[in-house]
């Protein structure tokens, strides 16, 4: 996620100079000065020390870890840190961080790998205007950046767009599936349900029309599709993805209790 953001951040216009990264691992560190050239070292510390913003891409479970190493840093500096860690809430890194801290907390999810992004951010109230911008342009550097209201909605943000690429995975291999059990060969079911799915998603981007509107230009009445969708509404599909998503919400604010 780190390389992405640096990768995104350099493309558009910051200059890779002013960017500062560490890793304990010097192989990471290589990999990402074939990426763009910044400063790099294995001292967060030492990366973070003249920073005004810092992020921290690590593992939620060394985050209690990344944050000690730059807590006195960061008082000193009055930077602003952002987290993209799952689970890792305001209170336990305000704790490590102290009172003071300004903090943003942002759940992104893998697309933004590919610069296709969906990140959603909230800030504690220590937290300026200016460095609630700047965090908002670092995210927008991988894909698009909202901010939500409230820490808890980022549970629901988990549940929709940080689990989300997986239903999109599992709604195609169900496609792909039934594809070839209506007797297409697996490489071409594969190639139409990848290409539909991309299609109808920039359908969806790029028309000012509403889903249910778009839905039903593609329904002609007593076809093909209006049999498959009363199919999928007998079956109840809004009432499954409904408590998936209610799962994955309650699974969300589960993880940031064990966090602590
Ligand atoms: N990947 C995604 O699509 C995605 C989506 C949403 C949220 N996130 C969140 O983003 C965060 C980063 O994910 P990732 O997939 O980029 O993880 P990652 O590939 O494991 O990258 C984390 C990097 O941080 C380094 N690191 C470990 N401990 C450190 C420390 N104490 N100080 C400084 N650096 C340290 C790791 O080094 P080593 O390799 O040596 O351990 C590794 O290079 C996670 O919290 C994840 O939950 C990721």
């Amino acid at each position: 996620m780190a390389s992405s953001i640096i990768g995104g951040l350099v493309e558009s216009g910051h200059p890779a100079d002013r960017i500062s990264a560490a890793d304990p691992y010097p192989p990471s560190l290589e990999k990402l000065c074939a990426i763009a050239p910044v400063r790099v070292c294995d001292n967060n510390a030492e990366a973070v020390a003249s920073a005004d913003v810092v992020v921290l891409a690590v593992k939620p479970q060394v985050m209690a870890e990344a944050t000690g190493s730059i807590a006195a840093a960061v008082t000193m500096s009055g930077a602003v840190t952002i987290s993209i860690a799952a689970g890792v809430t305001i209170a336990s890194m305000q704790a490590r961080l102290g009172e003071g801290a300004a903090i943003v907390r942002c759940m992104p999810n893998t697309p933004a790998l590919l610069g296709c992004g969906a990140s959603a951010l909230y800030a504690n109230e220590q937290a300026s205007e200016q460095q609630r911008q700047y965090a908002e342009g670092i995210l927008s550097a991988v894909g698009i950046a909202t901010w939500v209201p409230s820490e808890q909605a980022l549970d629901a943000i988990t549940a929709l767009s940080g689990s989300g690429p997986a239903y999109f995975f599992l709604f195609m291999e169900a496609m792909i599936k039934a594809g070839v059990n209506l007797g297409l060969d697996e490489e071409t079911a594969s190639l139409m349900t990848i290409q539909t799915a991309l299609g109808a998603s920039r359908m969806a981007q790029e028309n000012n029309l509403a889903l249910a509107e778009l839905r039903r230009r593609v329904t002609s009445p007593g076809g093909t599709t209006q049999r498959a969708v009363e199919s999928f509404q007998q079956n109840n599909l809004d009432t499954i993805v409904a408590k998936a998503m209610q799962a994955a919400a309650d699974r969300a604010a589960e993880m940031a209790r064990e966090m602590g």
